[in-house]
């Protein structure tokens, strides 16, 4: 699909620049603020979230959604990246807010997000977050398997409320991404299958329970996806559903949410789909097919992570050491080893994620040689980029930027071999604030306890 509107579609946050820049890099600056400066005010590994650049993303899905439905809900996917700094950005957007466990929920909480644009995911939720969730208020519970709603109407009745629900559908469609991040064919974890029944006989029981109010159905159908026509495919099987509960409730379910999953680009080769071409070619499928079944047009929501925070942010490292083998054809390769690795960014060795390097603080002229990027982790795997052509002359000092971390990357980040995760700096107009500082040894160290063998009652 090619890209008619502004959208940015690059791997690139919007306000990337590199200064004397050629394929390799140049030294860069994000909003006004450079890669050097910021290293030194902040340390690295480095997540640097250009916030312009996510206002304009979140802005643009959002009216794609109003420009195609009128209007609509974009539930912003916590998973992808959430800290309160962001769920405050999300409140004054005026965006609802996917999340998926009660450690998000408290972020989300504790940025004094509306618990009512709040959309509660999950395909294992506990009682204790269920509670949680409906005593908070939550807009939408999406429900995703029979054990979990005889759980949510239990716990709506003995809180004395009536809550509103999603039941999460799995249409069948295979999205054409890896996968681990494919989400809706029949063999998955989540959801009620429309063609086993499952879906109808789940409707049936949210609608025998007092406690339960069924407003829609949703479906997410995986993650990185750039063809439509999955998304289609999808929205035509979620209106038969609804036209088969009109039929047989003669009543019409008001809300349908077709989930995230739009594909962004990592390497200068690929190119964002953007929402301007996706949700009008969505929305033609809805209409019509919702025409056909003489229903109302439901309310539409979306949830997109990754294309909203994914491209705002660029991870910058420093390099270490580098070194060079013999390869058996004879070639050589230059591993260029940088501060960080698998454990600020799990995505290539967990999916084969393919990413893009520069450098950050000049720009050389010097041979590019085929290298690839390695982290600091005990584990061979840590590999961030597999194969690069990367200048000759880089070494020890030199900064290497890697753009488009902002989904999946902080998020998905651990403590392997006991090293803190690293801040997130937003940057916006020549200023820089952290807006999760980095860990420390003392933090990691906090976990540590001495206490005393004792008997369990
Ligand atoms: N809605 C639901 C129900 C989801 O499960 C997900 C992602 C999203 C929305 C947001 O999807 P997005 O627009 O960000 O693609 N860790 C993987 C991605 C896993 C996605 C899980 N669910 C990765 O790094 O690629």
């Amino acid at each position: 699909m090619s890209n008619q509107s502004n959208y940015p579609t690059s791997l690139f946050s919007s306000n990337l620049t590199f200064k004397n820049e050629n394929q390799s890099g140049g030294a860069l600056s994000i909003a006004g603020c450079s890669a050097e400066k910021l290293v030194k005010e902040f340390g690295s590994p480095l997540f640097v979230l250009d916030q312009e650049d996510f206002y304009l993303r979140a802005r643009a899905w959002r009216a794609a959604l109003d420009n195609s439905f009128g209007s609509g809900q974009l539930y912003y996917a916590a998973k992808s990246f959430i800290c309160v700094e962001v769920a405050k950005w999300l409140k004054e957007l005026k965006l609802g807010l996917d999340v998926c466990s009660g450690g998000e929920l408290a972020v989300a909480l504790a940025a004094d997000f509306p618990a009512q644009d709040i959309e509660f995911h999950g395909n294992n939720k506990s009682e204790v977050e269920i509670r949680k969730a409906v005593k908070a208020g939550v807009g939408t519970i999406v429900i995703d398997s029979f054990d979990e709603l005889n759980r949510v109407a239990t716990i709506a009745k003995e809180l004395g409320e009536v809550q509103k629900v999603y039941l999460r559908l799995t249409p069948g469609v295979d999205a054409h991404t890896h996968e681990f991040i494919s989400t809706a064919h029949e063999d998955v974890k989540f959801g009620f299958s429309i063609a086993s029944g499952a879906a109808s006989e789940a409707i049936e029981k949210c609608m025998s329970q007092s406690s339960l109010k069924l407003s829609g159905i949703h479906c997410h159908i995986g993650s990185q996806i750039f063809e439509v026509a999955g998304f289609k495919a999808a929205a035509e099987r979620l209106v038969a559903v609804l036209a088969s509960f009109r039929d047989k409730y003669s009543m019409e379910l008001q809300e349908l949410n077709i989930g995230g999953g739009y594909g962004i680009a990592y390497t200068k080769d690929e190119s964002a789909i953007s929402p301007d071409l996706v949700i009008p070619a969505i929305a033609a499928v809805i209409k019509d097919e919702c025409a056909k079944a003489k229903l109302a047009l439901p309310r539409i929501s979306i949830e997109p992570g990754r294309a909203i925070v994914g491209p705002t942010t660029t991870t910058i490292y420093v390099v270490g050491t580098t070194k060079s083998v013999k390869l058996e054809n004879g070639a050589e390769r230059r591993y260029v080893s940088v501060d960080g690795g698998m454990s600020e960014n799990i995505r290539p060795a967990l999916y084969g994620a393919v990413y893009s390097a520069f450098l950050a603080n000049r720009s050389s002229t010097a041979k590019l040689i085929s290298s690839r990027v390695v982290g600091k982790h005990c584990e061979s795997g840590d590999i961030l980029i597999s194969e690069i052509d990367l200048p000759a002359d880089i070494a020890a000092g030199d900064l290497l930027a890697i753009p488009a971390t902002g989904a999946y990357g902080r998020s998905m980040a651990s403590n392997y071999n006991h090293i803190a995760r690293p801040s997130v700096v937003a940057v916006i107009n020549g200023t820089a604030r952290e807006i999760l500082r980095r860990e420390n040894e003392q933090d990691l160290l906090n976990l540590d306890v001495n206490q005393p063998p004792r008997q369990l009652s």
